[in-house]
């Protein structure tokens, strides 16, 4: 647990904070939301898998922190904006929303990618990450209230080829959408962030079907050159820090969490 002493008492990062992390049955959600959890937040873990997120909430819980479960489709509008109007029924408030839920693409280069596909990748990691963006941040505008987004992008939304060409190009709009959103709130105290994971240890591989041969081969020539395999804790540390007061200036920026991986080209 991170706990800072201040005026005598014992506080943590996120003490009374209220925060929705989609994604949050499995890898990097799941670290997030329980990082949080720790960490004094009341925390919405959010995601499809439902009884995933159900089950993060109760260790959430049996620790003695605070969490719910909401099922939530995040391609699905109504879905999503559902899933910020329960955070703030249910705690009070809505002070960080953490946009996580992400899909892979199957390594296709643009000469494979069907109409069909394109849509879906880009409905989970962008329109998705747009609508719960907009809603929140009309939350905090319409009541003159201060909050903090923090994005699980990824190394693919700035370099050219971690991926096939529409995660690549779903994720680079969602470097977009965190960089515009990040300067058009910055006078109305609503701070917005990224983190690019390099390759992280999770559940994702299991979204990804027909794997695209010649894709594959060409972007794993880029994943060889990762330093190692990184941990989701260690995202979710870089996520405490976005969602957390001592990053009050750090604004409209993406935080690489790769090892040093694509500081190598
Ligand atoms: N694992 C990596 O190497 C890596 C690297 C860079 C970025 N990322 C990004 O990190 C994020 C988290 O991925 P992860 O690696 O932890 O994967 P994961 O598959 O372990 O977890 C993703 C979670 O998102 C949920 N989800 C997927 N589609 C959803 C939808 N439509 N609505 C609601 N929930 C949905 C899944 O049920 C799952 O619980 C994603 O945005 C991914 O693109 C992953």
């Amino acid at each position: 647990m991170n706990i800072l002493l201040k005026g005598g008492l014992f506080i943590t990062k996120l003490d009374g904070k209220v925060a929705v992390v989609t994604g949050a049955a499995s890898g990097m959600g799941k670290a997030i939301a329980t990082l949080y959890g720790e960490n004094g937040a009341n925390v919405v873990a959010a995601d499809f898998n439902f009884e995933g997120a159900e089950a993060v909430a109760s260790e959430i819980n049996d620790a003695g922190g605070s969490a719910l479960a909401v099922s939530v489709n995040v391609t699905e509008r109504v879905q999503v904006e559902s899933m910020i109007d329960t955070a703030i029924d249910a705690f009070g408030d809505l002070n960080i929303l953490v946009n996580n839920a992400g899909i892979m693409d199957s390594f296709e280069p643009v000469g494979e990618i069907t109409d069909e596909k394109w849509d879906q990748i880009f409905d989970v990691n962008t329109k998705g990450v747009m609508r719960a963006m907009r809603k929140a941040i009309n939350y905090w505008v319409d009541n003159d209230k201060e909050g903090t987004i923090v994005n699980t992008i990824s190394t693919g939304g700035l370099n050219g080829a971690h991926a096939g060409v529409a995660y690549g190009a779903s994720k680079h709009a969602a470097v977009a959408l965190t960089k515009n959103t990040g300067w058009m709130y910055a006078k109305k105290g609503i701070r917005v962030n990224g983190i690019a994971p390099g390759s992280i240890e999770t559940n994702i591989g299991s979204s990804m079907k027909d794997i695209s041969e010649f894709g594959m081969e060409r972007a794993g020539m880029t994943h060889g050159l990762s330093p190692r395999i990184g941990q989701a804790g260690e995202v979710a540390e870089a996520a405490l820090f976005l969602g957390s007061d001592a990053s009050s200036f750090v604004n409209g920026t993406i935080l690489t969490v790769d090892g040093g991986w694509t500081a190598g080209f």
